[in-house]
């Protein structure tokens, strides 16, 4: 039986892609190899979204032709954004490939493998399936099965035109998924144990049902362009499957941070207390290069009323610096931003120019060595900020939905980590260790801990005495024994201090 083995690059959409690869794979006889090194197919899917992950993509298939040629019957498969963008002119660059699908055509790469075995010539399809959008659910795998968290896929492609992102061209124009099928798939992963679903899509919160089988949200406006039915189906899921815990998403548009989208946080428990919502830029002249459709004003306006609905949630964001003619003014405007929004939680990155995008018109006139001092100017404000919030949360008391064993998932490293043995996020995201219940089966359990420490990006805590009570007498699951019975340990939702 041929062996298959995916390293994948990117965001959360590629996670979740390469998790259907694998079901699409196992399907069709496959088996996954410990490594690559025992594969027979290795699959890269890869990330275009800025220059340095595409070349990550061209030293990874260099390394492989060395790999291909100890075994003639050895392949080598390019998918997702690149493939997407470069299609056929990979297989004339890099003869090491041989085959490349796009995002779309996952379902096809068996068929395109079993060509290839017969003798067929390398092969590219990346075709999108605008006509019939399809949206591929992961069977669960050994792996995955009652995960405490899972990604759902509600809408890909993205129809805005940010001047700088390729995702339009990667992964096409917008398209949906029926409400009903995005119900059913939550449900049949929270019956399975999993506690917390993260919605996914390139622009998440411009989501509409294509059947039209959702009633219109409360504060929706009929005559707002940016009113979408998001909020509408955050309530269908919060109404249709009572046995969730937490419903997140990513990552969404702050145009369509309508009042219906915030009045659903106000709401609805099961929306945690974060949310993640990429501003790009503090600069009203950069914005409006950028082609973002609103200001610094309405973006501090919408995020505002958000965290006026819902005391205490905190704002993550995603920001670029040194956009073509992006001056200090400009980088100085980006930086009191992020202190007047307060961000707990900051990705930054330097602009990179990118095939087939609007600001390729723009010359990439900010040094390099210039993007970078902004950079760590960035960094080191955010960082500040979100000290500040996890030193504040010490003696404080918090949910965790405990994720898995520290040393499984390479987490607890952090300097002051030690001893911890659980790890999981808080209701606001924030990563805590869990110190001295290595007895206790918590995975996929909401539990209340106390925060002992901050460290730099996570928290130490221990549970409560209450906790640990009901922890003990917490029947002890097997792999996956109990899991759909799981119930959750008595928690408290106050936060002292
Ligand atoms: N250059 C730098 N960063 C980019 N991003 C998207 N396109 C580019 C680009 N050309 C960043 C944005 C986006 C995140 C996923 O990647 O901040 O929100």
């Amino acid at each position: 039986m041929p062996r298959y083995s995916i390293t994948t690059f990117g965001c959360q959409m590629n996670v979740h892609d390469s998790e259907r690869m694998h079901d699409v794979l196992r399907r069709a006889g496959y088996t996954e190899a410990g490594g690559p090194e025992e594969a027979d197919v290795l699959v890269l899917n890869t990330c275009s979204v800025r220059e340095k992950a595409e070349q990550k993509l061209r030293s990874e298939v260099g390394r492989l032709a060395r790999w291909k040629r100890e075994r003639a019957d050895r392949v080598v498969v390019v998918a997702g954004c690149v493939a997407q963008q470069e299609g056929e002119r990979l297989l004339k660059q890099m003869r090491a490939i041989d085959v490349v699908v796009g995002p779309d055509n996952i379902p096809e790469l068996p068929g395109l493998l079993g060509d290839l075995a017969l003798g067929g010539l390398p092969v590219a399809r990346t075709v999108f399936d605008l006509d019939a959008p399809r949206f591929l659910v992961a069977s669960p795998s050994p792996s995955t099965r009652g995960a405490p968290t899972a990604f759902v896929t509600i809408m890909k492609g993205c129809d805005e035109r940010c001047s700088f992102c390729i995702v339009p061209y990667t992964r096409g124009p917008e398209r949906y998924r029926a409400s009903d099928e995005i119900v059913a798939e939550i449900a049949a992963l929270v019956a399975a144990g999993t506690r917390e679903i993260t919605l996914l899509g390139q622009t998440v919160n411009s989501y509409r049902d294509p059947l039209g089988a959702l009633p219109r949200a409360p504060g929706a406006s009929a005559d707002d362009p940016d009113e979408s039915e998001f909020a509408a189906l955050l309530r269908r899921i919060a109404a249709d499957v009572p046995g969730l815990a937490r419903l997140r998403y990513t990552s969404p548009h702050p145009r369509h941070l309508t009042p219906s989208l915030v009045l659903a946080h106000a709401e609805l428990a099961v929306l945690p207390r974060h949310v993640h919502m990429p501003v790009q830029s503090g600069s009203d002249r950069v914005l409006r290069r950028m082609i973002r459709r609103y200001t610094r004003a309405e973006y501090v306006a919408r995020t505002r009323a958000l965290v006026e609905a819902v005391p205490g949630l905190t704002l993550s964001t995603d920001i670029i610096v040194g956009f073509p003619g992006e001056t200090e003014d400009d980088f100085a405007a980006t930086l009191s931003l992020v202190r007047e929004v307060g961000f707990k939680g900051l990705f930054g990155f330097k602009y990179s120019r990118r095939p087939h995008t609007p600001a390729l018109k723009l010359p990439d006139d900010v040094a390099e060595d210039v993007k970078g001092a902004r950079l760590a100017r960035l960094f080191e404000e955010s960082e500040a900020l979100l000290a500040a919030h996890l030193s504040g949360l010490v003696g404080t008391t918090q949910e965790v939905l405990v994720e898995g064993r520290d040393k499984e998932r390479g987490a607890g490293r952090e300097r002051g980590a030690g001893g911890a043995l659980w790890s999981g996020r808080t209701g606001r995201h924030e990563i805590a260790h869990i110190e001295g219940a290595g007895e206790l089966d918590l995975l996929g359990e909401v539990v209340e801990v106390s925060i002992a420490r901050a460290n730099k990006h996570s928290l130490q805590a221990e549970l409560t005495e209450a906790a640990r009570a009901a922890a003990r007498q917490q029947p002890r699951g097997g792999a996956d024994a109990g899991r759909p019975a799981r119930r959750s340990l008595p928690v408290v939702a106050a936060e002292g201090g």
